[in-house]
């Protein structure tokens, strides 16, 4: 079928024009044709996953994905393979300060890892297939327990900016999830998993919360456990959401990480999250929030984060 015909902009998705260009001679002009060209999610990913398997000899056992100022966990990794997100086909790429969009493969306390430094969020306007895009491809890759971690704001008054709290659990207030849409049951990775209704009673693996405890216990790290609010963002929260958010149950707010637990759930992943709380919430102080609080906070607990990490990992 034939389309209307385009100068210089892109109308529709690459897929659609890979191979799928034609020159009409008479007219002079470029045309696309509407080819079932379009590759499934799965496909992609497992694109990516070829991709990235035939330029790093590393087969990764743990998936990292960094949050807001904590990338810096990127250049603990030895025997590094530097993958920019751009060069991996289908990969989403990141518009906002503080997210690197590198994949790095090697290895953290010898242990075979995959850290994502930077993510995608929705606030950008990624479709949540390009926000969870990542931890799909590290689950083809071979990771079986996906590390996500966060700035986010500290609703719990006993936790100060600079706190580092596992997760327990979710509040997923985004309005919406990840694993919307025909069931994938290829992505299943494990026993019982794959499925169109999944379970997330134990998203974040008790065993995983446990081993972080432990050794944040023996590194003397102060470490708080609580349940994770995620809004849509961007705007930040106003203190009457704060206040709402308090009484439902929530101790961090924000603007990541839910899409990518729930997917790695489905995948049948094991999870571990990990905050930094960067600022009170809002309405909890009065002064305004901002990013580059977020971002100077990250660059604060850098050490203390890494050394967490590095203990954590292989203890998995
Ligand atoms: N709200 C939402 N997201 C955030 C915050 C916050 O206060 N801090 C860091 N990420």
């Amino acid at each position: 079928m034939r389309v209307a015909p385009i100068s210089g902009q892109r109308l529709f998705p690459r897929a659609y024009e890979e191979g799928a260009d034609d020159f009409d001679a008479g007219s002079g002009l470029r045309y696309h044709r509407f080819m079932p060209t379009e590759l499934s999610l799965f496909d992609k990913a497992a694109a990516a996953a070829a991709r990235i398997r035939a330029l790093s000899p590393h087969t990764p056992r743990i998936g990292v994905i960094l949050g807001s100022g904590l990338g810096g966990f990127g250049s603990q990794v030895e025997d590094a393979t530097v993958i920019p997100c751009a060069d991996i086909p289908h990969f989403p790429q990141s518009t906002v300060e503080g997210h690197s969009g590198n994949l790095i493969l090697g290895t953290v306390s010898r242990v075979p890892v995959a850290v994502m430094q930077g993510r995608v969020h929705a606030y950008e306007g990624y479709p949540l297939d390009a926000v969870t895009f990542p931890a799909r491809v590290l689950g083809l890759l071979g990771c079986r327990t996906l590390i996500v971690t966060n700035a986010a704001g500290g609703i719990n008054t006993s936790y100060k900016p600079g706190s580092l709290v596992v997760l327990s659990d979710h509040i997923n207030f985004t309005g919406t999830n990840a694993a919307l849409g025909p069931n994938e049951p290829r992505f299943g990775l494990g026993p019982n998993a794959g499925l169109r209704f999944f379970d997330m009673s134990t998203a974040y693996t008790p065993a995983l919360r446990a081993i972080a405890h432990a050794e944040a216990a023996k590194l003397a790290i102060p470490l708080e456990d609580g349940v994770y609010l995620a809004v849509l963002g961007p705007s930040f929260e106003t203190p009457a959401e704060i206040r709402a958010f308090r009484t439902l149950g929530a101790d961090l707010v924000g603007m990541s990480t839910v899409h990518e637990v729930i997917v790695a759930r489905h995948m049948g992943l094991d999870v571990l999250g990990i905050s930094l709380v960067t600022n009170f919430a809002a309405g909890i102080t009065a002064a305004p929030l901002n990013h580059l609080e977020v971002m100077e906070e990250g660059r604060l607990a850098e050490t203390r984060f890494t050394a967490l990490l590095k203990a954590i990992l292989p203890e998995i």
